[in-house]
């Protein structure tokens, strides 16, 4: 087959703050630096993050890294790395001022200073009062850091290929990754990428659940491309619940709402957070916040004449806090409720956010897997940053802020990394041919199904596909039923609290589902610029990641963080203090220890996590 090459120094899948942030400081030391995106860049989920970005800048109360590093180590119940976390913590402050001098546009105080506001799991000297830490550009902080950096990328001639979905990595015999195949989703055509260095950046899958605040592009695409590879993630049990989505939708209301000073009520009217947090109230820990949420409407506290949500009431703030410096969750209340938050509380439930877990690196943005020797061993010229990379600053359950923080921080020290390993790395290495035929035959299998079942089964098609069903004893089924149903499953058997039994039927459900999709098939009515090509490739991720997530939580006895257990209600340190790692092959775990020794600081033990 005739397939179009191209070379490049590095190339980034995804164009996020992690990959743009890479790409930036790649293309600005010259490197040829080529970026695949399945959406227009500035599409990208982190234009949807709204809260803010923290660094202890100190700006609205007293502040430093140290204090950033203790609250975020304590918000990651003890299993975030602690060499990293501070590592991100020391390097936040540059990180923010190096945005502002990109152009975003952050929110500003009297005094002209960055605006900060204070959000969950935020002390000051080591547990103390509450802090300010998080920067932000009114409730569209990730739209304006998203759109600065995409500008900034223009500027300095990065290479950008829009509307192309990355199948798979491509490697050599000896295991080097040497790029990526993708599709031009346009066009169909398929390009190989070769590059002396890839950098994965793709971003969360938040579509593994029915109801979750992400963009329905995040779908796990470069965790499963590395799974495939045979490289495994890190800690996929924990996924996180933001407390306050719009209720039955999903939509993230930010906690910059708490932030700015809202609380959340049950049907009594009660400021119930009080009771579960008494020193932080509703700036606790999400998981936390969340857990509080599920229980008042477990035990018939919830709002509604369903009683299945409650109420994040902001009326009290006044309109002129509201419209300048939560416009954006204003007007979602508008749109999709009807609701005007000046004047009513918006009727909120947990919805699935985050991706804790995710592909293992170091500091530096390099993919680490243990070594057949013990250890761990880099794999060369890859790397992975952002929400679908593991540096291990969240553990177990991630502080509101700290993502966009997460992205920029490794997506430049990725990019310095790189530009380092191609001083010393002058030449592409030699793709083998066939290293593209695993991802040609995933390619064709949706192209095939498509011409050989054209529309959907027309009745005389439905009965000869009874009779095939009679033979082969297997039904069809369309791409977006099985979507439905592995999301419905996720919400159901892996959400905020898990037992054995759920977890196991979980494990099962997604099990067959990934047997089923094996019979599926494309309607002819969706394939709109082959997008419905692209939804199959992207449920063959998402059913990938969700084994990952589904294996991983039942395999953990204990609570840590966003993993809640009914029947391990404890966090139990001595057998359970170290991070998973699932293998596709076989579904199999193994386990690493958690890195308690920071770089230059004591080490924060662990301690009860109380708010
Ligand atoms: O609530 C929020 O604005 C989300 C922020 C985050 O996830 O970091």
């Amino acid at each position: 087959m005739n397939i179009i090459k191209r070379k490049f120094d590095t190339l980034v899948i995804g164009a996020g703050g992690a990959g743009l942030r890479a790409a930036l400081q790649l293309s600005q030391a010259d490197a040829k630096v080529a970026v695949v995106s399945k959406v227009f860049p500035t599409r990208s989920h982190t234009v949807a993050a709204q809260g803010g970005m923290n660094a202890a800048l100190g700006n609205v109360t007293p502040d430093n890294w140290h204090w950033h590093m203790y609250d975020t180590v304590k918000g990651s119940d003890y299993l975030g790395d602690q060499d990293a976390i501070e590592y991100m913590c020391r390097a936040a402050p540059n990180t923010v001022i190096e945005l502002e001098h990109f152009g975003v546009p952050f929110s500003r105080l009297e005094n002209g200073h960055i605006y900060q506001r204070p959000f969950g799991g935020q002390s000051q000297n080591f547990g103390g009062d509450q802090a300010a830490r998080t920067c932000a550009a009114a409730d569209r902080t990730g739209h304006a850091m998203l759109h600065s950096l995409y500008q900034q990328n223009i500027r300095a001639k990065t290479h950008f290929f829009d509307e192309f979905f990355a199948v798979d990595l491509l490697k050599n015999e000896v295991g080097d990754v040497l790029g990526a195949i993708a599709y031009d989703i346009e066009t169909s055509e398929k390009i190989i990428i070769e590059a002396k260095t890839t950098l994965i950046a793709t971003g969360g899958a938040g579509q593994l659940f029915r109801t979750n605040t992400n963009a329905s592009i995040n779908t796990g695409d470069g965790m499963a491309m590395a799974l495939r590879a045979g490289i495994p993630l890190q800690d996929m049990e924990f996924f996180q619940f933001h407390p306050t989505g719009v209720a039955g939708k999903g939509m993230l209301i930010t906690e910059g709402v708490r932030g700015e000073g809202g609380y959340l009520i049950n049907c009594d009217g009660e400021r119930f957070m009080e009771r579960y947090a008494p020193h932080a109230k509703d700036l606790a820990s999400r998981d936390v916040v969340s857990r509080a949420i599920a229980i008042e409407i477990r035990e018939g506290r919830g709002c509604g004449t369903k009683k299945d949500h409650v109420l994040l009431k902001l009326d009290h703030l006044g309109s002129d806090v509201i419209k300048k410096r939560l416009p954006g969750i204003r007007d979602t209340s508008l749109t999709f409720l009807g609701i005007d938050p000046i004047e009513e509380p918006i009727p909120v439930f947990p919805t699935a956010h985050y991706t804790m877990g995710g592909i293992p690196t170091n500091l530096y943005g390099e993919v680490v897997v243990p070594a057949g020797t013990g250890g761990e061993e880099v794999i060369p010229g890859l790397y992975a940053a952002g929400e679908c990379a593991c540096a291990s600053v969240h553990g177990a359950n991630r502080l509101g802020g700290n993502s966009l923080l997460d992205i920029v921080v490794f997506g430049r020290a990725a990019g310095n990394h790189i530009i380092d390993y191609l001083k010393t790395h002058h030449y592409h290495l030699i793709l083998p041919d066939d290293s593209i035929d695993e991802a040609l035959a995933r390619l064709e299998r949706w192209e095939k199904v498509d011409s050989k079942q054209g529309d959907a089964p027309d009745s005389q098609e439905l009965s000869e596909q009874s009779s095939d069903q009679a033979n082969n004893n297997h039904e069809t089924y369309t791409v977006s039923e099985l979507k439905a149903e592995l999301k419905q499953v996720m919400e159901e058997k892996c959400g905020v609290f898990r037992t054995e039994d759920v977890l196991a039927e979980g494990v099962q459900q997604v099990k067959e589902i990934k047997e089923k999709l094996s019979h599926a098939y494309i309607t002819d009515h969706s394939l709109v610029f082959n997008t419905a090509r692209v939804e199959a490739l992207e449920l063959e991720n998402l059913i990938e990641i969700g084994l990952a997530t589904v294996i991983s939580a039942l395999a953990r006895k204990e609570s840590r963080g966003a993993h809640s257990r009914i029947d391990y209600e404890k966090r139990d340190d001595e057998s359970w203090m170290k991070h998973s790692l699932y293998y596709m092959k076989n579904n199999s775990l193994f386990y690493k220890p958690v890195r308690t020794k920071a770089l230059t600081v004591e080490t924060f033990p662990p301690k009860e996590r109380v708010y």
